[in-house]
């Protein structure tokens, strides 16, 4: 018994060696080390043996099992390695083709649009100021000369948190803030872009929308410089030949207060359904800044003066787009957001 073990050890190793790949290795496997093998078989025949015998037949027999499961596994690995080494040779690169292009995002048109108007006030001398979305009632409404009860409040639907608290409704209350930081030092040339939110939700009004203020404060500002100012941006981005009026207008926070009209982008001011048939299209309010505005950020009124503005930047983006429904910048649909 002991010599037909060490016959079998014998050829077993030179069959492992011999095997090339490893569904030959894992057929040898079956064969000896299987339900059926040649070893489960003599392990089975054990009983039929005498007490001695069958200790050390055991042995041998349990012995030349873990080493035949040691050299599978190991002729296992040659063979991986083997295998991999061939696919690696055999595998040709031509790093000369060209690379697969991976997916890029693009910016959202209403990111384009805020680069747009941010960089043509830049390039006026204008800097950036933000502030906070969740804002006091106290720089919402009230430093703005919007006390409680004020009817203006009323045109901006607010969300509010509590009674203190508000989701700002727009860009105006870093007016103020921005005052508070500067006073007294002149000048102040600032433009805030952000997200303000009203309780609106329509084909031309989101609960979210995006406005941009601008403020500018200094020693004998005029509304000819408001003019000046907005005309020199309504000619950058809706180019030279647009035109631009003012129409008398009320706002809490200035004085005296208009609102610009550009000449319409669709028909050139010959009527049409964008402008309602009226040839002029509203774009932004603004104003001189109302004296109290100025108190309440820290400047004295006699001293300074400034005028302020604020649009919104998905109406000029649907105007400069040819955009019919606001709700399609917060869809989130490629099809419209892949043509910008
Ligand atoms: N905050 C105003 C609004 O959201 C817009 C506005 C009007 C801002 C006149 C100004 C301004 O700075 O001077 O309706």
């Amino acid at each position: 018994m002991l010599e037909k073990i060490r016959v079998i050890a014998n050829s077993c190793k030179d069959n492992i060696a011999r095997t090339s790949s490893l569904e030959e290795l894992n057929e040898f496997r079956v064969r000896t080390l299987g339900r059926k093998g040649e070893i489960t078989r003599l392990l089975r025949g054990l009983k039929e043996l005498n007490a001695e015998e069958r200790l050390a037949v055991g042995k041998a027999a349990n012995e030349l099992k873990e080493n035949l499961e040691k050299m599978i596994a190991l002729r296992n690995e040659e063979i991986s390695i083997q295998q991999m080494e061939i696919q690696l040779l055999n595998e040709k690169i031509d790093v000369t083709l060209p690379g697969l292009p991976g997916q890029r995002g693009g910016k959202h048109p209403l990111t384009l649009i805020s680069e747009e108007i941010r960089d043509i006030f830049c390039g006026m001398g204008f800097s950036i100021a933000e502030g906070p979305e969740i804002e006091s009632d106290y720089y919402n409404f009230e430093a703005l000369n919007m006390w409680r009860d004020h009817p203006a409040r009323d045109m901006q639907d607010t969300f509010y948190i509590n009674d203190d608290i508000v989701l700002r409704t727009h860009t105006s209350p870093v007016q103020v803030r921005t005052m508070e930081k500067m006073a007294p030092q002149t000048p102040v040339k600032i433009i805030v872009p952000g997200k303000v939110y009203r309780k609106d939700d329509d084909a031309t009004h989101s609960p979210m929308f995006t406005q941009v203020e601008g403020l500018v404060i200094d020693k004998a500002i005029t509304f000819g410089n408001l003019k000046g100012t907005l005309i020199m941006f309504a000619q950058k981005i809706f180019g030279e030949d647009v035109r631009v009026r003012y129409r008398p207008s009320f706002f809490p926070f200035t004085e005296p207060s208009a609102e610009m009209d550009i000449s319409c982008v669709m028909c050139k001011g010959a009527g049409c359904r964008v402008c309602s048939h009226t040839g002029w299209l509203e774009i932004l309010g603004a104003g001189m800044v109302n004296p109290r505005v100025l108190k309440y950020g820290g400047y004295d009124p006699e001293a300074v003066s400034g005028f302020a503005f604020g649009m919104g930047v998905e109406r000029i983006a649907m105007l400069k787009y040819g955009i019919n429904d606001l709700r399609l910048f917060f869809d989130n649909d490629k099809r419209f957001l892949q043509q910008f």
